[in-house]
């Protein structure tokens, strides 16, 4: 039972306010530095652990700032009735009140389980000790609001602003904001569940509601049957949440064979250089017929060629962006690709033989190179020139699902400068304090690599050209890396 002075906040709900990852509090909950108990931490505790967090700097808080402070100035202008923003300003102010009245209310508590552990011990207390007990008791309860009552305050509105919906059986969890659909909102922290169309037909995304209450919020064509509709079941892609905390039982897939082979034609949306000799084609999928894929996995595409080429062409591509990028898919397309299964796509890539608004073919998804996610070790991710690819789908993919404690990339060229996308290296690098990135050139990777001395204990991810891949390979066996830790994506 939860007990004490403090207020009590799940783990994810705590890392959500706070703007941190639930691993970084994990790993100080491991190193005995922020107490829990059964999967909770206390406000106080989190203040002390986190002294220097700035609540102005969280995130959370600058939202709710910025809506306040715009329902301010909405509010002179108008002078009507309360507006969405001036409502979230009066919910502010009333977590405020509430986290006041809860934090009081555990100290009448606290002052009651005192006074009867003294009473429960002989010899009975004299009225005169009686009275001083109940004095410095309530004069506990009524004392100053401590400022860890801004956490609870902020976590009182963000209950109203933002649904927080766990997962059954895999227990994962995630935040829905505003009234985004369970679908899109589970799909942007990293769940892969069922679904097809997206768009209220298929039926595929069906999830029974366990606890708490959704809202339809989209139109849906897909009829229940009456044994479903008893069930509570909804349809992820066309329901809300309306309850601040939902549980949902859902069908996620959790292997690359769960995932169905699919079909789609999507539209090129763009072509960007990134550097002399690799191109990102980025495709869009229609609104509703989405593709379903794991990070890190391949897809075929294809193009008609027309007349004059003779045939349709082909190649098989590994899916550079996450899963969680709504209906956006990208890819590394590279000049020097000599693989028969894409060579000549890519030559008609290269050759201004596809442009924006194309249609290209999509079917798949391809292999096994995927984020061991029910694991906690160190990720260790080694890309050689293009087969960063799949390695940015799977640290993008790993970030949204907090997969681990720390995230180390070295990406080796086998040309000066090779690295093409440096920027956005650096910044994941900047952006989180557990992730650091080498660039190198592929011949000092081995030597890198040898005085990596956590390889071991770490899952480590190789992508790279099929020739390059497999000596590197054996030489992360041979420095003490598990097989079945071990996992290689040869393109
Ligand atoms: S994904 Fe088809 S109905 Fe929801």
């Amino acid at each position: 039972m939860l007990t004490g002075m403090s207020q009590w906040l799940t783990l994810s709900r705590a890392a959500h306010l706070l703007g941190i990852s639930r691993v970084a509090m994990q790993k100080r909950i491991r190193e005995g530095e922020l107490p829990s108990f059964d999967g909770m931490v206390a406000v106080d505790d989190l203040q002390r652990s986190w002294p220097e967090l700035d609540l102005d700097e969280s995130g959370s808080f600058e939202k709710t700032r910025a809506i306040r402070e715009d329902a301010f100035a909405r509010r002179l202008r108008e002078r009507v009735l309360p507006t969405q923003e001036t409502l979230a300003q009066r919910l502010f102010e009333q977590g405020q009140e509430l986290a006041e009245a809860q934090r009081t209310l555990t100290r009448y508590h606290a002052l009651f389980d005192s006074l009867q552990a003294r009473l429960a011990v002989p010899p009975p207390p004299t009225a005169a000790e009686l009275g001083q007990l109940l004095d410095d008791g309530l004069a506990q309860a009524l004392s100053v609001p401590a400022p860890a009552d801004d956490i609870a305050a902020l976590d009182a509105m963000l209950r109203v602003m933002s649904a927080h919906v766990t997962v059954k059986p895999s227990g994962r969890e995630f935040f829905v904001e505003g009234s985004e659909t369970l679908l899109k909102a589970a799909l942007r922290a990293g769940l892969s569940p069922n679904y097809g169309c997206g768009n209220g037909v298929c039926g595929l995304c069906k999830a029974r509601v366990v606890a708490g209450e959704t809202r339809t919020v989209s139109p849906s064509d897909y009829r229940f049957t009456e044994a479903e509709k008893s069930q509570n079941h909804v349809l992820m892609c066309s329901c809300t949440a309306l309850s601040s905390d939902l549980q949902l039982e859902v069908l996620e897939a959790a292997a690359p064979e769960d995932i169905p082979e699919q079909r789609i034609v999507a539209k090129v949306r763009s072509l960007d250089v990134l550097s002399a000799d690799v191109m990102r084609l980025h495709l869009q999928t229609p609104r509703s017929n989405r593709l379903r894929f794991l990070a890190g996995q391949r897809v075929t595409l294809g193009v008609s060629a027309g007349q004059a080429e003779g045939s349709d062409l082909h190649g098989e591509f590994p899916v550079a962006s996450c899963p969680c990028d709504d209906r956006n898919l990208l890819f590394h397309v590279s000049r020097a690709d000599r693989r028969a299964a894409s060579a000549d796509f890519s030559r008609y890539l290269f050759a201004g033989g596809i442009k924006a608004g194309d249609d290209v073919s999509v079917w798949g998804p391809w292999g096994r190179f995927v984020l061991e996610e029910d694991s906690a070790r160190p990720l260790v991710f080694i890309a050689i020139d293009e087969g960063f690819a799949p390695i940015n789908s799977l640290i993008e993919h790993a970030i949204a699902v907090d997969a681990a404690e720390s995230i180390v990339l070295y990406w080796a060229s086998t040309q000066p400068g090779g690295q093409y996308l440096p920027n956005q290296c650096r910044a994941w690098s900047e952006a989180l304090d557990e992730f650091s990135y080498q660039a190198l050139a592929l011949d000092d990777l081995s030597a890198t690599l040898a005085a990596h001395s956590a390889l071991p204990q770490s899952n480590v991810y190789l992508a790279g050209a099929a020739e390059r891949v497999p000596p590197l390979a054996a030489a992360l066996l041979a420095a003490g890396v598990p097989p079945q830790q071990l996992h290689v994506e040869a393109l």
